[in-house]
């Protein structure tokens, strides 16, 4: 078993690896560019741990079935943060950190920001607090580099699957402000979340990842 402390100490000691960080909206197309991004770096040579949250750990991997069991419609708001950062809590201490201390470069389809922006600012959590739990999940660990993957309300809803789990299948209202979120969240923060436009296609937004990234891990 591993504290708390222990987590802190790992998160915040000399790292070697660099934290990539893919976010946005769901059916922003993220996981396939996570995919390409990780080939591209591989075939420049680094090491590279391409990773999802939620997920990525035995004990996530239960974690990831609960929240996204749409038979799971009574969970609370607040059971439902509690679940992704025990999620992303074990992630990190499990994986992320031992792999950045290896010198290991991780690319983490989904990070912090998602659960300030879809049980936050959507979900209606106060950011404040959420920021609070969150250092503590992570252990202060902070991503190098966080790119938030933008695209028209019209569009994400068209990419949606036949069969959406219990976050997707939520109101369009919810999906609107997780959009409007993570815009906002990243104007707060713009020297570490770039933003974007996911509109055009696969190879044209790859590029324009891969421009920042190349900036972080050299
Ligand atoms: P997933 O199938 O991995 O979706 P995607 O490919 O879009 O990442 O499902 C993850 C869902 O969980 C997605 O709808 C976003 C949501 N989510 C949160 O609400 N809060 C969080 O902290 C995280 C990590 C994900």
């Amino acid at each position: 078993m591993t504290g708390g402390v222990l987590i802190r100490k790992n998160a915040i000691s000399p790292r070697r690896g660099k934290f990539i960080v893919l976010e946005g909206p769901d059916g922003c197309g993220k996981t396939t560019q996570a995919r390409r991004l990780v080939a591209y770096l591989k075939r420049r040579g680094k090491k590279v741990l391409l990773i999802r949250e939620p997920g990525g750990t035995r004990l996530g991997g239960k974690i990831r079935r609960i929240l996204l069991d749409p038979a799971n419609g009574e969970m609370s708001m607040e059971a439902e943060l509690l679940l992704y950062m025990a999620s992303r809590c074990q992630i990190v201490c499990e994986i992320i950190v031992p792999a950045l201390k290896k010198g290991v470069n991780v690319v983490c389809d989904r990070f912090l920001l998602s659960s300030i922006v879809y049980q936050g600012c959507a979900g209606g959590l106060d950011i404040g607090t959420l920021e609070t739990i969150g250092r503590f999940a992570v252990g202060g660990l902070e991503p190098d580099c966080s790119i938030v993957l933008s695209l028209p309300f019209k569009t994400a809803m068209e990419r949606r699957g036949v069969r959406p789990d219990r976050i997707e299948a939520r109101s369009r209202t919810f999906h609107r402000k997780v959009l409007r979120g993570y815009l906002e969240m990243a104007a707060r923060h713009p020297k570490k979340t770039h933003v974007v436009e996911s509109t055009g296609t696969i190879n044209e937004v790859q590029q324009e990842i891969r421009a920042i990234v190349d900036k972080t891990i050299k």
